[in-house]
């Protein structure tokens, strides 16, 4: 395993703006999630920003060109000041997107963040089923408080953004998913096969779908695209394939340190909502000034351009498109974060991937088996 330095500055890689800042004000959540991407010892960060602290966050962010800003955890609705938030940002000309369970949503909050200026909000939803719902989430009340909630953010006049995160215990009803989304009149539908970071990546086994579900699951999503066109449906449906069924990698945040500036609730800057778990120094906003992060610290350095790049990546025609792919799944994979991401057929370590697609087939990890952020839902999961 390497470790880096905390010191750096690469000269000729002068970076843009940080245009997407992403605030995880709080690690704590009413759900449990066994594919949250929250790094595993979330538990041990109870320290969080001030309401000021992340005001002078977005301000200095601003300043720097920031434009779009989400509010995500965790669970951010757990913090009282969100409106607050919300409200300077907007100040600052931020658009503002809020991502959230439902969880703690009431009408009065709803109202208070529609008139603070929010301009966006993106519910996810753990199933189509209220059992499985709730079983996953960890919550009897889960589903019907997300479905009250959709349609209360509809009636405030906002578009209706879902997220089905989609595994292989729930891939099989992507149907019924589909037609809950039309029941509820959504006009954006994420259908997003978990990737595998945080708490996914430990639950690996027991979530990938196998290609045949996966095959199944964008035939039927690709019907109901039909469908809704065939009757004007204003309905947009997106389906995204997990990395592990790719051949080439993605290019994971339009790369390292070019656009994504993800502040953690304590203040470490990454650039990228999973690089804590890398072995490199990554700053805080509590010692270093945005400007300094973005532009001159090791870690927001480390993977810009190409220069740090070891074949095959090297001298790839493609590595201006994908950037080497993840540097994450390359270190959660390979152990070591600058090696080709093993997504691509090119890599030496693509036959890790390729093993994960066979286990998927032939031993596939149970339901019960799956670990949740909270040990009492794994108990009530593996007694259903
Ligand atoms: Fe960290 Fe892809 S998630 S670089």
């Amino acid at each position: 395993m390497h470790s880096y330095g905390s010191s750096f500055s690469k000269p000729g890689h002068e970076p843009g703006p940080p245009m997407w800042l992403l605030a995880e004000l709080t690690y704590r959540c009413p759900l449990q999630c066994p594919y949250c991407s929250n790094p595993l010892d979330f538990a041990r960060s109870k320290q969080e920003l001030s309401t000021e602290q992340w005001i002078e966050v977005f301000r200095q962010s601003r300043a720097l060109g920031a434009a779009q800003l989400g509010f995500s955890g965790g669970e951010p609705l757990v913090r009282q000041d969100l409106a607050i938030l919300i409200g300077a940002a907007r100040e600052l000309g931020y658009y503002t997107n809020l991502i959230t369970s439902g969880i703690g949503l009431t009408e009065e909050k709803l109202a208070s963040f529609s008139a603070a200026g929010l301009d966006h909000i993106q519910i996810s939803f753990q199933a189509a089923d209220e059992e499985v719902n709730n079983l996953l989430a960890g919550s009897k009340k889960a589903f019907a408080q997300k479905l009250a909630m959709a349609r209360a953010v509809k009636a405030h006049g906002y578009p209706m953004v879902l997220n089905f995160v989609t595994h292989r215990h729930n891939i099989d009803n992507i149907g019924r998913i589909i037609e809950l989304c039309v029941e509820l009149e959504a006009d954006f539908v994420e259908l997003a096969t978990c990737q595998f970071y945080g708490w996914a990546e430990l639950n690996r086994a027991g979530l990938l779908p196998s290609k045949a579900q996966l095959v199944r699951a964008e035939a039927i999503t690709n019907q109901w695209r039909e469908k809704l066109a065939a009757q004007n449906h204003p309905c947009k449906l997106i389906f995204v394939t997990p990395d592990y069924y790719e051949e080439r990698p993605k290019a994971c945040m339009n790369g390292w340190g070019n656009l994504f500036l993800d502040i953690t609730p304590d203040g470490t800057a990454l650039p990228c909502h999973s690089a804590r778990q890398l072995p490199v120094e990554f700053p805080s906003v509590l010692e270093h000034s945005i400007e300094y992060i973005w532009r001159h610290s090791f870690g927001f350095n480390r993977f810009r351009g190409d220069d740090w790049m070891p074949e095959p990546c090297r001298n790839c025609d493609e590595r201006q498109r994908d950037f080497g792919g993840c540097r994450c799944q390359a270190f959660m994979l390979t152990g070591d974060a600058s090696n080709a991401d093993p997504v691509c057929s090119k890599s030496a370590d693509h036959g890790k991937i390729l093993a994960a697609r066979r286990q998927a087939e032939e031993a596939p990890g149970t339901m019960a088996e799956l670990k949740f952020r909270n040990e009492r839902a794994s108990r009530l999961i593996a007694k259903a």
